[in-house]
């Protein structure tokens, strides 16, 4: 659906970026604007800036930006749609009608529409004799009728298009099934259930939307568990299961591995409960927990691959700004087990005393080495001290240092002289590596907004400059248009950029970095206004036509590379207009001059 320039006009009058992102980030006042600690990555000394005048926000370590739609796009993990229909409940303005003709906003609510009545096919099927096998199933795995209905856990038959045929009866193509990843059709082109003779697991966002399946089986069979795969609405990496039943229990989240963990935690009286979908933890659902709650308790499966996954996530949690606790399962393979066999006060009590990330990792340290050896002790407090390097507060330290010694019988105060050398190294080698990174995005290394501006530098910062300029000064499009066209543009992206604007401007409207969100990333946003601060934005039409001038060289090169090689080789191009080929030559001449001489362009 496109949104028109008036509203998001009016609706960026109502919510002043400032007071939308206060609700997040802490601003004190800096120069002409605001600065406060990033909220996309994390850092000790603000580097978030958000010019008022202008309305928009940059990072200067991160690189994030953009507008309050970008922000809230970024903060709130949402695309775009959603977020305008957040600021405009935030700024109490109706949303303008949603066209029906828009494709992929009317593709998503049709999704959302199939998954919710499979589910309920699948619940009803589950709780009628055709699901008995996997009522069963649930009972005897201890799930109370109320945990069943709370979950909207359901059944899907032993047979090959039972879903298929409800759903077509319902009005549903299956096509349309296809797109929800609960159909599929074989080599023969004839359609089938995904999902069939499996336990089914709905999966809920926190607004409440049914946007995917996991389904398991009853025996012994594999895969055991069967995922929805990602579809309009369903991203596994950024969905967390339960969120919505857990979110408004605030402070602390438990996060396990498996469906049945979170349930069987749900049903023992632990609702702040949550896992993700069988995948790895991701930097996404991180940042959604830290939206949710303040800690996070990790309760992983007690084998080797929880143990390591555990670990893992403590580093992306700790990122994330959250606090985390890591509880060891013993006597139990995961918690579900624990919970059956020892029952949820045991639980309770293990939760209550399960120590700090720090102390697991420190007593997994120790596990490693035999104290009894002085080799092996020093060996083990080397590895102490790094650990305890990583804390931040004082006082943690103290505290952990003055453990370790009372229990290793040496002095508190030299392992926090060792963990502050440490530190200090750390430190220098951060530098250094931030140094490299810099250095490394300055050539282009990885750039996957414009891959292409490491191999053409100059052009594409030239590009840069004139969108900047553009932006600012929109009466200069006329002169322009005189000058260059987007197809000179060399780098693709910032022809886009340029073409979008251009759009924008010939429309009749000023260039606005909010028209631009339905069509750009979050990460092409913030290059866009790393753009409008790196470069003037406001300028003569002689610094347009100097910029036109050198893309257009630069395009020419791109072109007429070949030719130009061979012109300077000694042997005259043919097809190659007068003009511009005397034009060539000279400035391959003057570049000569110029590298001799040391000198360059960029
Ligand atoms: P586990 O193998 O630990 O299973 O997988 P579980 O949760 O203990 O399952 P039960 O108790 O035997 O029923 C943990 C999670 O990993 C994902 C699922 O999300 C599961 O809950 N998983 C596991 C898959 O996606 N596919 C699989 O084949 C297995
Ligand atoms: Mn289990």
């Amino acid at each position: 659906m496109a949104i028109s320039e008036a509203y998001l006009a009016e609706l960026k009058d109502r919510c002043d970026l400032e007071a939308v992102v206060s609700r997040y980030v802490n601003l004190k006042k800096s120069g002409r604007g605001m600065a406060g600690l990033c909220p996309f990555h994390s850092e000790k000394t603000p580097s978030f800036h958000v010019m008022r005048e202008e309305q928009y926000f940059h990072c200067f370590g991160c690189g994030a930006g953009g507008d309050v739609i970008t922000f809230i796009m970024r903060i709130e993990n949402l695309d775009y749609l959603d977020a305008v229909r957040l600021l405009a409940e935030m700024a109490g303005m109706p949303m303008p009608e949603e066209r029906a003709d828009d494709g992929v906003a009317a593709l998503r609510r049709r999704i959302l529409e199939i998954n919710r009545e499979a589910a309920r096919y699948y619940h009803g099927v589950l709780v009628s004799e055709q699901g008995r096998r996997g009522l069963e199933y649930f009972t005897a795995r201890g799930l109370s009728a109320h945990t069943i209905t709370a979950f909207g856990l359901g059944y899907a038959p032993d047979r090959w298009d039972s879903l298929l045929k409800h759903m077509t009866e319902a009005g549903f193509t299956p096509e349309e099934l296809r797109q929800a990843a609960l159909a599929e059709t074989g080599r023969n082109g004839g359609w089938y259930d995904k999902f069939r003779n499996r336990v089914m697991f709905p999966i809920i966002d926190v607004r409440g939307g049914v946007v995917g399946f996991g389904g398991r089986v009853l025996d012994e069979s594999k895969p055991k568990y069967l995922n929805s795969s990602d579809t309009p609405v369903f991203k596994k990496s950024r969905c967390l299961y339960a969120l919505n039943a857990a979110k408004s229990s605030n402070e602390t989240l438990i996060l396990c591995e498996g469906y049945m963990d979170v349930i069987a935690m749900h049903q023992a009286g632990f609702t702040n409960a949550i896992a993700t979908l069988g995948t790895a933890l991701t930097t996404d659902q991180a940042r959604l927990m830290a939206r949710y709650c303040k800690q996070i308790i990790v309760s992983y499966d007690a084998d080797e691959a929880g143990r390591i996954a555990a670990q893992r996530a403590i580093g992306l949690l700790d990122e994330a700004g959250l606090g985390v606790r890591v509880l060891r399962i013993e006597g139990g393979k995961d918690p579900d087990e624990f919970i059956k066999t020892h029952g949820a006060d045991k639980f309770r009590m293990m939760l209550e005393k399960c120590g700090g990330h720090v102390e697991f990792r420190l007593t997994q340290e120790k596990a490693k080495y035999d104290l009894s050896r002085p080799e092996q002790k020093v060996a083990f407090l080397k590895k102490a001290v790094e650990i305890l390097a990583s804390l931040s507060s004082p006082l943690e330290l103290e505290v952990y240092a003055s453990r370790l010694a009372h229990e290793l019988e040496i002095s508190k105060d030299s392992l926090i002289m060792e963990a502050a050398a440490v530190k200090k190294r750390g430190g220098q080698n951060r530098e250094k590596a931030r140094l490299r990174k810099e250095i490394s995005s300055a050539q282009g290394a990885g750039d996957r907004v414009n891959p292409e501006k490491v191999r053409h530098l100059r052009a594409a910062n030239a590009e840069e400059e004139l969108i900047a300029l553009l932006y600012g000064s929109p009466a200069l499009l006329r002169q322009m248009d005189a000058l260059i066209t987007p197809g000179d543009f060399v780098t693709v992206f910032n022809r886009r950029v340029y073409e979008a604007l251009r759009a924008q401007i010939t429309a009749g409207g000023g260039a606005e970095l909010s028209m631009l969100n339905a069509q750009f990333t979050p990460d092409e946003i913030a290059r866009i206004t790393g753009m409008l601060v790196k470069w003037k934005v406001s300028g003569t039409s002689a610094e347009a036509r100097d910029l036109a001038g050198v893309i257009k060289f630069e395009s020419a090169l791109q072109r007429n590379g070949q030719a130009i090689a061979e012109a300077a080789a000694g042997s005259a191009p043919e097809d190659m207009n007068n003009e511009e080929f005397r034009n060539m030559i000279k400035v391959i001449n003057r570049a000569k001059t110029e590298e001799k001489n040391g000198g360059g362009n960029c």
